[in-house]
């Protein structure tokens, strides 16, 4: 049953739900079977390593006569999951160098919970900034004038912490663009965590055995989440940067009632510091660095617990100055590009790529 392309959404949570392996089941079925590099008539696949990180790359074949663009790719699986071998990350980075006649580098990280946070930052960053090299992108004939960071989920995540960390570095970015991206870990009771706590996918209880395994394989971190109880009350100065009453728009907060999650204990931040790192929760950074951004999409899906991350990013953003276009998908759930098979993956892959060709 791991082969999901011939499995309808609907088999695959009953049987999910059936051997009641939870969090795992959910990811594993939606197609995480990995393929190897293989060349087809229009683009070469090869894999290398960016500063030691595993990376593949999508390179057309057609000749060109001036520079090509490049995205830099980050795939998703919650920090625990997934390559850029897996078949629909490989059949989109494909799709988009052909598509686009650009040089796609789709990057690998180590994964929790053999490996915590910051190692997956680090990784994606130091292949991030090899790749942003001069002489680098000149080898890949890439134009430095046009490149794009990408990723979904936590892949999402990952590109805007690497992509803000990078404003302090001298390459520059063309733009980023964030696909159902998760941003914070302080409040695990967004409007959108509330309405699509049990859905499948994605459900809460998935999400926080995620942040909390990106964090520490310590379940006092999972326990506190999800009583949303993991941040101190000395820490409620960083609250007003996720404060979905005032960042979300009406139509996002109907029918909710704000409640400050601060009731956890000093102690579990202060041993784990990386529940309040910027570089785990990107929408922690302050108006003057979001200020220095590049252009953003940003996709957004109903259905989905992030929903809310993402649309308290394109506020920020736009406060700060940041030009950014924003598509909220209203019949979108978590992970629709990833099924191939879906009516609904063509039309954001779509969305996805003719952004892309107008804006980088
Ligand atoms: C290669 O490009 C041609 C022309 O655009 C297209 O018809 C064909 O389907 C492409 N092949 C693959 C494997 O994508
Ligand atoms: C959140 O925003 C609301 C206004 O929309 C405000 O009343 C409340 O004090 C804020 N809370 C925090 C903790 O920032
Ligand atoms: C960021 O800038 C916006 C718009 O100028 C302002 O309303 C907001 O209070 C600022 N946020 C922070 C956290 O300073």
């Amino acid at each position: 049953f791991l082969n999901y392309p011939l499995f309808p959404l609907s088999s695959q949570i009953v049987v999910g739900e059936f051997l009641g392996i939870g969090h795992f089941t959910n990811i594993a079925v939606t197609g995480f079977q990995e393929v190897p590099p293989t060349s087809d008539e229009n683009v070469t696949v090869m894999e290398t390593t960016f500063n030691s990180v595993p990376v593949r790359i999508y390179m057309p074949k057609r000749k060109s006569e001036t520079l090509r663009r490049g995205i830099f790719y980050i795939h998703g699986g919650g920090w625990c999951f997934g390559s850029a071998a897996v078949f629909h990350y490989d059949v989109l980075s494909r799709r988009t160098a052909d598509t686009l006649d650009a040089v796609v580098v789709s990057t690998n990280y180590r994964l929790a919970p053999k490996y915590h946070f910051p190692t997956q930052f680090e990784d994606v960053y130091d292949a991030l900034r090899w790749f942003m090299q001069q002489d680098i992108l000149a080898t890949y004939g890439v134009d430095p004038q046009r490149v794009a960071v990408s990723g979904d989920s936590a892949g999402g995540n990952l590109a805007a912490a690497v992509t803000q960390q990078l404003i302090y570095a001298k390459s520059k970015l063309k733009a980023q663009v964030l696909i159902y991206p998760a941003l914070q870990a302080l409040d695990m009771d967004l409007p959108s965590y509330q309405e699509n706590s049990h859905f499948p996918i994605l459900p809460r209880s998935s999400m926080v055995w995620f942040w909390s395994e990106y964090f520490t394989t310590d379940r006092a971190v999972e326990k506190a989440m999800l009583l949303n109880q993991h941040i101190p009350r000395e820490s409620s100065h960083l609250l007003k940067f996720v404060n979905w009453s005032s960042l979300l728009p009406e139509r996002f907060k109907k029918g909710h009632v704000y409640k400050s999650p601060t009731h956890g204990s000093s102690e579990l931040v202060k041993n784990y510091p990386a529940m309040l790192d910027v570089r785990a929760s990107p929408l922690l950074a302050d108006n003057s660095t979001l200020s220095r951004l590049p252009l953003t999409y940003i996709i957004t899906c109903q259905y989905d617990v992030l929903r809310d991350d993402g649309v308290m990013y394109v506020t920020r953003l736009r406060n700060a100055g940041v030009q950014v276009a924003h598509d909220h998908v209203e019949d979108g759930f978590h992970g629709a590009v990833s099924f191939l098979q879906m009516k609904i993956s063509h039309r954001m892959t779509n969305q996805y790529l003719s952004w892309l060709r107008e804006n980088l």
